[in-house]
């Protein structure tokens, strides 16, 4: 199934449904050696509609197998974006050792709905007493839930219009509301979506922070959806932002990165994001045909701190380098190289020699002409994405851009995960995210390099072996 679509544009090593329509991803955990992914799925169609939760697994985060629908809609409405938690203790009665999912009912109102599974997550149950958590708000949705040891409770943090809410409970049940956060904080264009929150440490210290992630549509700085998140602290019943009222942070600088939520209970205390791959803007219109929409690539996060702010770094989940296979281009400095692109999935690994005050652009074309370029600019400090020759940029107009990242700091790694209908610009010490999604007519097979002012590149590009 999950091989059998050959659609052009699907992606090789990014996860995508066979058919139908996907956006955020739901309920992701680890249990047993085995990555449960779960996403807003519509079995009938490719667009947006009836939403279900679709499933799929994997053992290392890249290899994703099917497994069918998991949470079909019922009398509550159609199962919106939630989270899932292993209940190791058996707190709610459900086993020990079950999963325990909360998702949002939508029907005449947002309500939150909870389903568990003893099977490991293949089959769900709905508990007989939903809704368990309800509001008199309209956008009341995408709960998240963790377990906090200090007062042995769950916590929920759900998107309440423009604020987050959290709740506690012992049992997963019974929910009590703890606080509200965000009125007065961070970007409030939008609508706030699928939150989270989590404690990282914080990179060469020994303190640790937490960190809330608040997805946002539209208000992106691009237009459309984005990732935003505060850091601060939490004591079980509050979250307080350490920044400034008005200090906006982005994850990701592309136009393609939202819904980003970590997975429960990963192993070795690790963070690991995925996010939905597109943007409400166009998502309904991408030039596929049987399947809309992927997921970023597994991500691991950390916190470092910068000229008084804490940011959180984003690094390619080690998982990506087992994916490299034979380097079909070597050691490139500035000059253009035509290489076999295969499929039209390999990674360019650019060592940024020395960076002294010129930009460094890195360009990639097709026989075509189709082409996308990527500027870093070092005395600007910034790294920018253009898109707008990119291939198919008609079926929204809204889709042609130009994104552009801050870079804190110099850029030393970069790897450039290209994939059959995205580009995502990832530093391989955690400090640039750009995420784009694109529709060449054929792969694109020629690296330019152009380094100004004794700017000093060596790119490889490797096979992705799948
Ligand atoms: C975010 C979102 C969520 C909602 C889901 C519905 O992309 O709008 O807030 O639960 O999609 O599919």
């Amino acid at each position: 199934f999950d091989k059998a679509n050959r659609e052009r544009l699907r992606p090789v090593y990014h996860h995508s449904p066979a058919y139908g329509w996907m956006n955020d991803p739901n309920g992701m955990f680890y249990k047993d050696g085995i990555y449960h992914l779960y996403y807003q799925f519509n079995p009938y169609g490719s667009q947006w509609e009836n939403m279900h939760w679709g499933h799929s697994t994997s053992r290392n985060l890249i290899d994703w197998t099917d497994e069918g629908i998991a949470i079909s809609p019922d009398a509550l409405g159609t199962v919106f974006s939630g989270s899932a938690v292993v209940d190791k203790n058996n707190t709610a009665g459900f086993g020990a050792g079950a999963i325990v999912a909360m998702y949002t009912s939508a029907g005449e109102s947002q309500t939150q709905s909870l389903a568990y599974s003893t099977d490991d997550g293949k089959t769900f149950v709905k508990y007989d007493r939903n809704p368990v958590i309800t509001a008199d708000v309209p956008d009341f949705r995408d709960p998240h839930m963790f377990w906090y040891e200090p007062t042995k409770r769950w916590i929920v943090i759900l998107a309440a219009g423009q604020e987050m809410r959290l709740y506690s409970s012992a049992n997963l049940k019974d929910w009590t509301y703890e606080s509200s956060f965000g009125q007065e904080y961070g970007n409030h264009e939008g609508v706030w979506e699928c939150p989270d929150l989590m404690q990282l440490p914080v990179r060469n210290t020994d303190k640790q922070k937490w960190m809330l992630i608040c997805n946002i549509n539209p208000g992106g700085p691009f237009g459309g959806n984005a990732t935003q998140y505060f850091t601060g602290y939490f004591d079980g019943h509050r979250f307080v932002c350490e920044s400034k009222p008005q200090v906006t942070k982005w994850m990701d600088y592309g136009k393609d990165h939202y819904a980003a939520v970590t997975f429960d209970n990963a192993p070795n205390n690790r963070r690991i994001i995925m996010a939905w791959m597109s943007n409400w803007q166009y998502a309904n219109q991408v030039p596929t045909k049987q399947y809309r929409n992927a997921n970023t690539l597994p991500r691991d996060l950390y916190l470092y701190e910068y000229q008084g702010e804490t940011y959180v770094g984003i690094i390619p989940s080690p998982e990506l380098l087992a994916l490299r296979g034979k380097a079909i281009a070597k050691n490139l400095g500035r000059g253009k190289k035509t290489f076999n692109a295969g499929n039209g999935a390999y990674e360019i690994v650019v060592e940024i020699k020395s960076a002294i005050n010129g930009r460094s652009i890195i360009t990639l074309q097709n026989g075509k002409g189709e082409a996308v370029s990527m500027t870093y600019d070092v005395k600007a400090g910034t790294f920018a994405v253009d898109r707008t020759k990119s291939g198919d940029t008609s079926f929204n107009e809204s889709f042609s851009s130009v994104t552009v990242a801050p870079v804190r700091g110099k850029l030393s790694t970069l790897r450039i995960f290209v994939d059959k209908s995205s580009i995502e610009v990832l530093d391989a010490e955690g400090r640039l995210a750009i995420t784009n999604t694109v529709f060449p007519s054929e792969p694109y097979n020629v690296l330019i390099i152009d380094n100004e002012k004794g700017n000093k590149t060596a790119a490889t590009i490797y096979n992705i072996t799948k």
